[in-house]
């Protein structure tokens, strides 16, 4: 029998990405999402597509037996630092109680296998490049915090588990993954990320490049690395989605709960990124130096080590003019679909 994944946030980009490679590797999936940030368009087909708030007990204690969910991938939620700054219950909100009521329906239903987005935001600014999954856990915005405070609610319900005594076998067990820098499209252009109003680099930049902005800002120009811009660990899309389907087959295997760091283990700097996504486009950006933006980390680099020691994970897109490729060839398909959906 096939084995059913519920995906919280698969009309997303992660989320629409990891879909697609589930439905690839043979399993039923039930896409959950409310289309706040998702697009239908983007559910990949093949999978069975409920408009649905993932923070709706109700609604999801009745769905998951009847769609008989063996696991749960947890992607829904709002992403955006800056915003989760200035509206902290908006994140709390749609974070913390969503992903406490995702939790309480796979415990009313019997769902012992859990995947959850995290972020490398639980770390705030680490104390030690690379940094590791031990390493102190100081978030400096709410979404950070909003992050983390889901981790303790996983990690704590596992644990609760095995203090009350259950067997192995009906014991709750989740992965979080902690995401560094996620970019980049599917190699044939086919899917990517459509959030509007984007603020990550490498998605601002091939819109810039795209001619969809005028300039690109460089947020800080005299940081303490080498060229005076920021360093982040640009971690392909596919190889993500790829991390949340091996993590699956870790649980289960009867894996226990993990939390694990989603990086390559090395990182480029703002400037590097800019220079590559120029390359790519073959267009010269209209760069702007600006001040630094309030809350960022010099440097975010993974360290790599657990996740390859727990997990059958091979990256294959470790490799930054790819990264920036899939992510121009797909802003310019995007432009296009828009385009022709606006004529319409
Ligand atoms: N940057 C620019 N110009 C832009 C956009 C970004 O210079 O137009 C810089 C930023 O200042 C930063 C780097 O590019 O130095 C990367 O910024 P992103 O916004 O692309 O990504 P972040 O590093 O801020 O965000 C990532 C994750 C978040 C996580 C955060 C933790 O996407 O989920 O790291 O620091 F919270």
């Amino acid at each position: 029998m096939q084995h059913t994944v519920l995906v919280t946030g698969g009309a997303g980009y992660i989320g629409s990405h990891t879909t697609r490679q589930l439905l690839n590797a043979g399993y039923r999936v039930v896409v959950v999402d409310n289309l706040y940030s998702g697009n239908k368009w983007a559910v990949p087909e093949g999978a069975i597509f409920v408009e649905l708030d993932a923070g709706n007990l109700e609604a999801m204690r009745r769905l998951m037996p009847r769609y008989d969910v063996a696991a749960v991938i947890h992607f829904a939620g709002h992403i955006v630092v800056p915003e989760s700054v200035s509206d902290p219950i908006k994140y709390y909100r749609n974070n913390v109680v969503t992903s406490l009521q995702m939790i309480q329906a796979c415990r009313d239903t019997g769902i012992r296998k859990f995947i959850f987005s995290s972020s490398a935001a639980v770390y705030g600014i680490p104390m030690q490049i690379p940094v590791a999954e031990q390493a102190d856990t100081s978030p400096i915005n709410p979404y950070g915090f909003s992050k983390l405070a889901t981790e303790w609610m996983l990690q704590d319900v596992s644990n609760s588990d095995r203090i009350n005594n259950e067997p192995a076998s009906e014991c709750f067990n989740h992965v979080a993954l902690r995401y560094f820098n996620v970019a980049g499209a599917a190699v044939d252009g086919s899917l990517g990320q459509a959030t509007p109003d984007a603020t990550h680099l490498i998605k601002v930049a091939c819109e810039a490049a795209c001619g969809k902005r005028d300039h690109i800002s460089i947020f800080g120009t005299d940081y303490d690395t080498e060229d005076g811009t920021c360093i982040r660990d640009y971690i392909h899309v596919e190889d993500l989605a790829t991390a949340h389907v091996v993590a699956l087959e870790y649980l289960r295997r009867g894996g226990e709960s993990r939390t694990l760091n989603c990086g390559y283990g090395h990182g480029f700097s703002v400037r590097d990124v800019l220079g590559a996504v120029q390359k790519v486009s073959n267009t010269d950006l209209n760069v702007i130096e600006a001040p630094r933006r309030t809350g960022d980390p010099p440097v975010l680099i993974a360290d790599k080590t657990k996740i390859h020691q727990v997990l059958d994970w091979q990256p294959n897109y470790d490799n930054l003019e790819l990264i920036c490729g899939t992510a121009y060839k797909w802003e310019r398909n995007l432009t296009e679909f828009q385009q022709n959906t606006e004529n319409r």
